[in-house]
């Protein structure tokens, strides 16, 4: 079904996994696409594919890390299709480490990628998309920002992503602009590196099974559906529900610690929250539902 036909939408990241399945099935579905990868090789497959098919595609071997390079992507897509109707913040990195062992400067370089590239190509995008009246962005983030052992800098580079898409749906949807973001799991080289996830995620579970998720929130089926986070890992499709502030909410004038200390101890013990993806208990709490062993 061609239902993005007459739209140009630019996916990053395009060259492999994920980003090249968006590129894909975009192209299927009658956008025009700019297909961006930092390896530019890759990108030119991916291009190359959909050219043989007959799709309209342009590549692109620009960073999403680099401000101006960021800015090339959304002006090559004006220049070539005249317009940015959907964009897919799709490139991204990962890697395993505990907090003591971590390398500073592969940190930087997920902050860079994985937040500032989505921030550079989305502000670029949304200049774009405002000044024709409206767009889409979906912004790829994970269902690991919910915390998990090991990936602590990526889940937080996730959840920036998850914040900036309920932010931006609120500054944008004036201006016509539809943001929400994608939680995938799909068999691709990120998961290939973790045993945990190739446990996870074995290898049916393809990139292509969750491109029509990415496709639909990308096009105007989707109208009046913004500032959501969807997750779909292959068979299961959901909502992610959004960070809140907890009732019970106390009140005094001013907090000093032992007022604090006793709000913990009389009242917030019991509402304290399973932390992280794994839904782990606080220790307060565990000692009341784990079963005391005989000693
Ligand atoms: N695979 C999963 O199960 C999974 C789960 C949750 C989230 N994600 C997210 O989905 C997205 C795609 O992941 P994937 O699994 O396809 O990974 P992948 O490694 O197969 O593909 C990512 C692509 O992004 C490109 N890229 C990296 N840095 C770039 C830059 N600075 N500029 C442009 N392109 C760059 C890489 O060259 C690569 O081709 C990522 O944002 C990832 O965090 C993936």
């Amino acid at each position: 079904m061609r239902f993005l036909d007459g739209k140009a939408v630019v996916v990053t990241g395009a060259g492999r996994g994920l980003g090249e399945a968006f590129a894909l099935h975009a192209a299927h579905a009658g956008a025009a696409v700019v297909v961006n990868d930092i390896d530019g090789d890759l990108a030119e497959r991916t291009a190359g594919n959909i050219r043989a098919q007959g799709g309209k595609v342009v590549a692109s071997d620009h960073s999403v890390a680099d401000p101006g390079q960021a800015q090339a992507i959304i002006d090559l897509c004006v220049r070539e299709f005249g317009s940015v109707d959907g964009l897919i913040n799709n490139a991204g990195l990962n890697y395993e480490s505990l907090p003591w062992d971590e390398d500073i400067d592969q940190m930087r370089e997920l902050v860079e990628v994985n937040v500032l590239g989505v921030m550079y190509v989305g502000v670029a995008a949304a200049r774009q998309m405002r000044a024709q009246g409206g767009g889409s962005i979906v912004n790829v983030s994970s269902g690991a920002h919910l915390g998990q052992r090991k990936l602590g800098t990526y889940a937080a580079t996730k959840g920036a992503v998850a914040s900036l898409t309920y932010s931006w749906a609120l500054d944008m949807e004036d201006a016509g602009i539809r943001v929400n973001a994608l939680c995938p799991l799909a068999h691709t080289r990120m998961v290939w590196k973790s045993e945990r996830s190739l446990r996870a995620c074995p290898p049916d579970r393809t990139a292509s099974r969750i491109a029509p998720v990415a496709l639909f929130l990308l096009s105007d089926r989707a109208h009046g559906i913004t500032g959501q986070v969807v997750r779909c890992n292959g068979p299961q499709l959901h909502i992610v529900g959004q960070p809140y502030f907890k009732a019970p909410i106390l009140e005094r004038d001013v907090w000093d610690s032992d007022g604090v200390e006793h709000a913990f101890n009389e009242v917030f013990q019991a509402h304290l929250e399973p932390y992280g993806l794994e839904k782990r208990l606080p220790p307060r709490l565990r000692k009341w539902i784990v079963p005391a062993t005989a000693s």
